[in-house]
């Protein structure tokens, strides 16, 4: 083995490192710290963050080698693009993404646990399925709210630019979170109403946030369960970032309501990665570990998007792919 290769091994076995520095320095809120174009001295950093200035400075100096910040002169940092990105005030702020995981990303120990059980890590790790987990930790709701928010920030834009929502008269956000997306598929439809539809303890915040956004009149926010019932009265059915969850199984008990409630003419719409076929290096193929190790779910090529549709009584009618890394999967129900 080459010497260049056993090195490329270092950085990956020590890959962890990276991600854990960012998630800490999100938390930290080091980056509000700076505007770009006029340094910090670390020991300014360090103090505002009542952190341990030499370990601050080596964590800085080890970003700024991938990066995230750079040090312009003894000591002073300040932004690269990446790290500006981390900005609270950032369009389209990354900074919750990274607190989110922050909180979160210990799940990352249950990995081999999901290699050898095909189980979620996360629940080996903090005791309890993602989604039952998070209820029962109130401080963690609006953490992974706003982290959802803004992971799926260029999303939301990406699919109104690729897709066509025209003639969908009621649509509904099934696992709509805080409302963010319906919100935004409203404003450019005028002439559609919608639903969302989530958990108990997430409700409270999309009604919140659908009223701030001047669309109370034009949504209703309902509570439930996916498991359990869907609500009737919408033509489309958008599901961004759900069917991604969970496993096939679960998957079919969700569209399986959705099939008993949805119009003859009506519309599914999935919103997610569809995997390529080959080794080349896709977003998609990292997300679906991700998939693996924290919810149970997975990400789905074209063929496994038709075969979980058809046992769901769906037929595929079209993918539309967007900028971003999730496509639009488009179904209707299958007749007979
Ligand atoms: C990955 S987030 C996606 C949120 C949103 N669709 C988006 O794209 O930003 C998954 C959502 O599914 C919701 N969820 C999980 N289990 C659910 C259930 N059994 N019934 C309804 N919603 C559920 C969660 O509360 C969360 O809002």
């Amino acid at each position: 083995m080459a010497q260049q290769e056993t090195e490329q091994l270092t950085r990956i076995l020590i890959g962890a490192a990276l991600s854990r520095a960012v998630t800490s320095i999100a938390e930290l809120g080091v980056a509000d710290l700076i505007q770009a174009g006029q340094p910090q001295p670390v020991e300014h950093l360090a103090s505002a963050t009542k952190t341990h200035e030499p370990s601050l400075y080596r964590i800085l100096r080890f970003m700024a080698g991938h990066g995230l910040f750079q040090e312009t002169e003894n000591r002073q940092f300040d932004h690269t693009p990446l790290s500006a990105a981390l900005r609270s005030d950032a369009p389209g702020s990354y900074r919750a993404a990274a607190q989110m995981f922050f909180h979160i990303s210990a799940a990352w120990d249950g990995l081999h646990h999901s290699i050898q059980t095909g189980e979620p890590g996360f629940n080996k790790v903090f005791g309890a399925p993602i989604f039952e987990y998070i209820p029962t930790h109130p401080e963690l709701g609006p953490v992974f709210d706003a982290g959802m928010t803004s992971m799926n920030f260029y999303e939301t834009s990406a699919m109104l630019e690729a897709y066509d929502f025209t003639g969908i008269r009621v649509l509904a956000d099934i696992g709509g979170g805080n409302g963010s997306l319906i919100s935004a598929v409203l404003s450019r439809y005028p002439n559609m109403t919608g639903m969302l539809f989530d958990l108990g303890h997430v409700v409270g915040r999309a009604k919140e946030n659908v009223k701030t956004a001047g669309l109370a009149g034009r949504c209703r926010v309902i509570e439930g369960s996916f498991f359990e019932t869907i609500p009737a009265g919408a033509d489309a059915y958008l599901f961004r970032h759900i069917i991604h969850d969970w496993t096939d199984e679960q998957s079919i008990q969700i569209l399986g309501h959705c099939r008993k409630v949805i119009p003859a003419h009506g519309k599914l719409l999935i919103v997610d990665c569809v995997v390529p076929t080959g080794n080349a290096p896709s977003l998609s193929k990292d997300m679906d570990i991700t998939m693996l190790t924290f919810p149970g779910g997975q990400e789905r090529t074209e063929a496994q998007f038709r075969s979980l549709l058809k046992a769901s009584g769906f037929e595929l009618t079209s993918i539309t792919p967007t900028t971003s890394m999730v496509s639009v999967v488009e179904a209707k129900p299958a007749q007979g």
